[in-house]
């Protein structure tokens, strides 16, 4: 991005607006705690960047943090813009962030939740967002961040995955499983994967080597021996997934709290409980797997922001075979 900048800190063009529409819970409970707010723009400090936001992915953190299932945004946090990943254009910067960034730059970005990214503006910090791929559009690119990054930590940050190994994904053709399978493929692995039935064409256009239809078929007498398990789907599943792994193998879920005694019984590891954070680093060469095709994104639905209700529902209500996205430009 620009070395060259003629804009600094606090150089608002005049005509920037002074005020944008965010997605609000005031409160935790059901969709209809949700309310379009129109918020003053926040002023980037420092190495921050205020983005204009033109699309942000739905990912189903967004009902559970809406419900009050999401730790991390407590009541103390509330009133909160939901929302944790998102591309768009550089409005304004702050001092530290003119040798990185211009005003239009297009970028994506996965946020920390102390923020939301939902909303017409947003602040992102430096370290946060990534230049947007030549010839991605804005839709695609706000699909990426939160949930390839998830699958790109899963598999080779906490489950240490290696060429030549085999993996088993649950839940392989949702939004994060989508990218699991194609990094996993990337990375050289030996790929089973989990779907429903009409998921299952899908999972091979990935290049999965067992697409296994988890209504018909019992994975663990198809996947045996394996190195990971990457588990985005919990209870049953979970339950049934130790006896597939070899000894000393690893079980990571983004679900919950894998239970060690039972890993131990089983002569395997259960990584503990983590959450995806952002990192610019793994978001570029995401995006570069992106860019030359290594990697295929789905975007199932757009919705505009003020019918984010819907959108939450149709992620609540499973069966998304990709990711959905809202729409704000
Ligand atoms: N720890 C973190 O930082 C983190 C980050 C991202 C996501 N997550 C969590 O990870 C989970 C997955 O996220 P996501 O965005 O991928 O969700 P998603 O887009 O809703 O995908 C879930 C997929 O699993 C499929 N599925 C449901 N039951 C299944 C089963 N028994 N076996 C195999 N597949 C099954 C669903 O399709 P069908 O219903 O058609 O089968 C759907 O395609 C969520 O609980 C999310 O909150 C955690």
């Amino acid at each position: 991005m620009a070395t060259d900048n003629p804009m600094r800190e606090s150089e608002t063009p005049e005509t920037a607006p002074r005020s944008g529409r965010a997605l609000v819970i005031p409160r935790f409970g059901g969709p209809e705690v949700m309310e379009v707010r129109d918020l003053p723009l926040p002023v980037p400090q420092d190495d921050e960047v205020l983005v204009r936001v033109h699309a942000a992915s739905v990912n189903p953190v967004d009902y559970k943090t809406r419900e009050g299932q999401f730790p991390p945004v407590g009541e103390a946090q509330l009133p909160a813009v939901l929302g944790r990943d998102l591309a768009g254009t550089i409005e304004t910067f702050g001092t530290r962030a003119h040798y990185m960034v211009r005003h239009g730059d297009p970028v994506f970005a996965f946020i920390d939740f102390d923020r939301g990214a939902q909303a017409d503006y947003v602040i992102v910090k430096a370290i946060e967002l990534c230049a947007i791929p030549d010839g991605l559009d804005m839709t695609t690119a706000a699909a990426i961040p939160l949930a390839a990054m998830t699958a790109w930590q899963g598999l080779f940050d906490h489950g240490g995955l290696q060429s030549g190994q085999r993996v088993l994904i649950h839940g392989g053709a949702g939004g994060v499983g989508q990218f699991a399978v194609q990094l996993a493929r990337w990375k050289g692995a030996e790929v089973f994967a989990t779907a429903g039935p009409d998921d299952q064409e899908l999972l091979r256009d990935f290049g999965v080597d067992r697409a296994i239809d988890h209504t018909s078929e019992r994975f663990e007498e198809i996947a045996r021996d394996v190195d990971l398990v990457f588990d985005l789907i919990d209870g049953e599943t979970r339950a049934r997934s130790w006896g597939t792994l070899r000894q000393g193998g690893i079980l990571v879920s983004t679900v919950s709290e894998p239970d060690q005694a039972e890993a131990a019984r089983h002569g395997v590891r259960a990584a503990p409980r983590w959450l995806a954070r952002p990192n610019a680093a793994q978001l570029g060469e995401i995006g570069d797997l992106v860019a030359n095709g290594t990697v295929k994104v789905r975007v199932v639905q757009t919705f505009p922001l003020d019918q984010a209700a819907a959108a939450q529902q149709a992620q609540a209500e499973g069966h998304v075979s990709g990711k959905i996205v809202l729409t704000l430009v």
